[in-house]
């Protein structure tokens, strides 16, 4: 069975969010029956998808218990997503075909997957479909409408599916403003969020409004540049902020350390430098990987021929590819004292296994703090691959399927795809 948040309740001392003020499919169906309605769901099922096969099923199976509700209700489901970036052009391996048959499986029941997202010929083929049956639009991103948040593609959409209720449950792609998450919403009575993104709001509505202290986070990633307003935004919430990943070597430049031909943002390097002094002028404690995992370039072959390092004492002209253990154990003391843990981001190069080994320590000391009763919420597309890699979905407290989306959210962002919707 499929379960985003342990039964654990998430109130368990945590106060519910603020975020939580939008309407959902469960409040609407008190008020509207749903029996025989036509339902617009916009889903976030941009999922990587490999020679026609789709490689990593999380979002396709989170975005299943809204769709079979709606079902469950008697009613007719037309469900819409994108999937990577087509720009406008009909791209053959962007169409959604294998996504309908792992969607097909998650819900249980048959779904008929569209021609297109607007036209008559996809009007028609809604139209012939029963209510209790799913039709999945093609990918949104085929028209450049969509992207632009076009009125007259939004409006397409809306006659397409014959909706006059609209759920949005794609948290992943609530930060975009496009005419499926934002645009068609001008069309119809009712707009509400589906369960995963309520879910997804209330977890991190929790973090943002009423974290239970100690607050530790950990940014990870290749690049400063995308984390530094996060970062910003985490000063005011957390005890205690842990720095990993690529960007890691930025901050060991500004401390004055050589970082070999490791990555760093030589423009961001004063920028760093100010974030640790506002750290320690908040009283918030920044603690930075006093090790890494050293190698001659980031090609597997050369793995075997990786070596342990120490940030301050590093002389060679190798790249940093993961945190050092030493790190790790930091790390660890940091999190299992927590109470609320945030983590975004990879600590290393994961696409080799042997550098992958700080990310899943990370991972590993999600679970275990959620397991003994701690809130961890953990979410990026790296994170997610690492979750599933190691088996621990079930044992996290939350796994958020947004990866900008989050970040947004985090840095205290409207996200125009939930500000949208009705309010409860
Ligand atoms: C994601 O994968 O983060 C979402 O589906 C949004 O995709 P986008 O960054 O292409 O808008």
């Amino acid at each position: 069975m499929l379960r985003l948040l342990p039964n654990r309740p998430l109130c368990r001392g945590f106060a519910v969010a603020a975020a939580q003020k939008k309407k959902t499919i469960a409040d609407l169906s008190k008020e509207v029956s749903l029996k025989g309605k036509n339902v617009f769901v916009r889903a976030d099922l941009n999922v990587p998808v490999k020679g026609g096969a789709v490689k990593d099923k999380t979002r396709i199976n989170l975005s299943a218990p809204t769709i079979r509700y709606l079902l469950d209700q008697g009613a007719k489901v037309v469900v819409s997503s994108h999937l990577g970036r087509p720009k406008g052009q009909v791209m053959e391996d962007k169409r959604l075909t294998p996504v309908a048959a792992v969607l097909e499986a998650a819900i249980r029941a048959p779904v008929r997957l569209a021609p297109d997202s607007a036209g008559p010929e996809a009007a028609a083929f809604v139209k012939n479909t029963s209510a209790g049956e799913v039709v999945l639009l093609e990918n949104t991103r085929f028209h450049a409408g969509e992207t632009k948040n076009d009125e007259a593609y939004a409006k397409q959409l809306h006659e397409v599916s014959g909706a006059d209720i609209y759920v949005n449950d794609a948290f992943g792609a609530a930060h975009r403003a496009h005419a499926s998450t934002h645009g068609i919403t001008k069309f119809v009575s009712h707009k509400v969020a589906g369960l995963l993104l309520d879910k997804e709001l209330t977890a991190l509505g929790t973090i943002m409004t009423s974290p239970e202290h100690p607050v530790v986070a950990c940014i990870g990633g290749s690049k400063v540049s995308t984390k530094l307003p996060v970062l910003e935004s985490l000063l005011a919430k957390c005890d205690t902020i842990l720095i990993g990943g690529g960007m890691m070597f930025t901050f060991s430049k500004a401390q004055g350390y050589h970082i070999g031909r490791s990555l760093v943002e030589e423009d961001l390097v004063p920028m760093a430098k100010e974030f640790l002094a506002k750290a320690k002028a908040k009283g918030v404690k920044v603690v930075l990987p006093r090790d890494f995992v050293v190698a001659p370039d980031l090609e597997e072959a050369s793995s075997s021929k990786a070596l342990h390092a120490d940030v301050a004492s590093y002389k060679g002209d190798g790249i940093g590819v993961d945190i050092g253990p030493l790190t790790v154990g930091d790390f660890h003391n940091e999190i299992k004292d927590a109470k609320t843990f945030f983590w975004n981001g990879p600590m290393g190069v994961i696409e080799v296994p042997r550098y992958a080994l700080g990310t899943d320590a990370v991972t590993r000391m999600a679970a275990f703090l959620s397991q003994k009763g701690g809130l961890a919420v953990v979410g990026g597309g790296d994170s997610l691959v690492t979750v599933q890699k190691l088996g621990l979905f079930d044992k996290i407290t939350h796994v958020s399927t947004g990866g900008g989306a989050m970040l947004e959210f985090v840095e205290g962002k409207v996200l125009p795809g939930v500000e949208v919707l009705d309010n409860k």
